[in-house]
């Protein structure tokens, strides 16, 4: 009795228990097809507890063979990334974002040849890893054939170097981020990866502590435009920079040990739209000439260097009669003062200046009130005055310094000299005053000839001591 009431219970209490385990299999184990718009789709793998790839759901199959298709397996704890089985869709795109991966067996993506994005984002994945066998599309007729991959994503791994095949069936690989990998030292056979890259448009060598680029990785690569090299050891911007100056539109170069900016720095940098030089905390001066080779700049940040103390007014020398920057941001430096001249300040768009040590004198007030910078500030982001005490704390838009010169316009106008702006009255008693001095001269050089030939008579039998020269000098 009691025997059987047990058992009875036990068998409950097993089918609850399978069941709930089947249940759970089932939430945790399939992916989800979701239609994001008509030929848009996503295959939702993430957040499952995958250690390895699975099998497709079967409504993979009714995707249009047009389809954009993207597959996330973001969070789960997969190590081995083996055959991805196929996927009908023209453009498809894979995220492995925060796995386990430690090993991707060859030919993994054999059967996506339309892979054309592919995230490998924050795994264990080492440089030996990345063999070129790996990104590679079918072997028929004694070839391997080409991926269509275009985005590359390998940030927050363990990569120290690249094979130099790695990309060796990806001719139109784009967009290559290798930020935040210990990478060091851009040895030989990276730089003979990166460089037959030679589509590549955006690359991420952020934070991979590296503080020179050969020469040799920029020679081929003749469409790149986005450059970030933030968070590394440089402590020049690499020359190498030049080699890609007619086609790099973006350079981000933060926090990096740079002490000094000066017209060595961007040399070359002719077609460069946006510049970012922020939070490197050595910097603390901006010599002249520095901007000058930026004939193209439209947005400069030059902001949070929390040691930049000083800007040389000669600092976009020769930039200023074709003026292309539009926003210029100077927030959180270490500034107390800024030339007059340093730019056209009404030319901007917009101005940032927060974050200093303003000390508003008559130059500050030139550029705010005259020149017009102060209609420049994002709303709420006025700067204030640090210095002189008097003027502490009040927003720099807000001062009337009342023993600065007036600032109109004729004034100004007036203390540069022109030969145009002279008078023909005032030309003629130029010319007339000349003649004097001339005259005078004339009339000087006479009577010294007259006085010479006086006395050249009187003493003209008187002998002349003579000096050899030569038997002096040589002896
Ligand atoms: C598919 O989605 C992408 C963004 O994920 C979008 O840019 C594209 O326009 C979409 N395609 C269609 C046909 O709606
Ligand atoms: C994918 O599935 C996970 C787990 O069910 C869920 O948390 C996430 O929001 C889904 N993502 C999308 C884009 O639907
Ligand atoms: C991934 O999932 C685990 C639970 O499975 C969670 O603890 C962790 O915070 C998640 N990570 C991210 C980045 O979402
Ligand atoms: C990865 O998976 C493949 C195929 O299952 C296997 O041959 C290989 O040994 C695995 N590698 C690792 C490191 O687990
Ligand atoms: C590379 O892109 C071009 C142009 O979009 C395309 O015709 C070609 O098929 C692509 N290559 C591969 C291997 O997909
Ligand atoms: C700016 O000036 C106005 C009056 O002209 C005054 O009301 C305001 O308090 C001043 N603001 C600051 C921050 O000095």
């Amino acid at each position: 009795m009691y025997y059987s009431l047990a058992s009875a219970v036990l068998l409950f209490v097993c089918i609850l228990v399978s069941s709930c385990y089947a249940q759970d299999v089932d939430n945790t184990k399939t992916c989800d097809i979701t239609k994001r718009d008509d030929i848009n789709l996503t295959v939702n793998c993430s957040r499952r507890n995958f250690d390895s790839i699975p099998k497709w759901p079967l409504e993979i199959n009714q995707i249009d063979k047009d389809g954009h298709v993207l597959i996330t397996f973001f969070n789960n704890s997969i190590t081995n990334v083996t055959e991805v089985p196929a996927i009908p869709g023209s453009r498809i795109a894979i995220s492995f974002k925060h796995n386990r991966i430690i090993e991707i067996e060859n030919d993994a993506f054999k059967n996506l040849e339309r892979l054309v994005y592919l995230d490998l984002s924050k795994n264990k994945i080492s440089g030996d890893v990345l063999r070129t066998e790996i990104l590679r599309g079918s072997y028929n007729n004694n070839i391997y054939n080409n991926i269509a991959l275009e985005t590359l994503n390998l940030a927050h791994n363990e990569i120290h170097s690249l094979d130099r095949y790695l990309f060796q069936h990806t001719p139109n690989l784009t967009r290559l981020y290798l930020n935040n990998n210990p990478i060091e030292i851009l040895d030989h056979v990276t730089v003979l990866a990166i460089s037959s890259a030679t589509n590549l448009e955006v690359l991420d060598l952020s934070q991979t502590e590296i503080d020179n680029i050969p020469v040799e990785t920029f020679k081929s690569l003749k469409k790149l435009q986005q450059l970030d090299l933030s968070g590394n050891k440089f402590t020049m911007v690499p020359e190498s920079l030049s080699l890609i100056g007619i086609s790099l539109k973006f350079l981000s170069f933060n926090n990096n040990p740079i002490a000094e900016l000066n017209d060595d720095s961007f040399i070359g940098l002719t077609n460069l739209i946006e510049l970012e030089v922020a939070e490197n905390s050595y910097l603390d001066e901006v010599k002249r000439s520095t901007f000058s080779p930026l004939k193209n700049l439209r947005v400069l940040h030059l902001c949070h260097n929390r040691n930049l103390r000083y800007i040389s007014h000669n600092a976009f020398r020769g930039l200023k009669d074709k003026w292309t920057l539009k926003e210029v941001y100077l927030d959180d430096n270490d500034l107390s003062e800024i030339s007059p001249d340093l730019m056209p300040w009404d030319k901007l768009d917009t101005l940032g200046m927060t974050g200093n040590s303003w000390l508003c004198n008559c130059d500050l007030a030139d550029v705010v009130t005259r020149q017009g910078a102060g209609h420049k500030f994002k709303t709420g982001e006025i700067p204030f005055c640090a210095a002189p005490l008097r003027l502490s704390g009040e927003y720099i838009t807000n001062i009337t310094l009342s023993f600065c010169p007036t600032f109109d316009k004729t004034f100004s106008n007036k203390k540069r000299f022109s030969i145009t702006s002279l008078k023909p009255k005032q030309v003629l008693w130029s010319i007339f005053g000349v003649a004097i001095v001339v005259c005078i001269g004339i009339a000087i050089g006479w009577m010294v000839k007259g006085i010479k030939s006086i006395y050249k008579k009187k003493i003209r039998n008187q002998p002349v001591p003579y000096i050899n020269l030569n038997s002096n000098s040589y002896a």
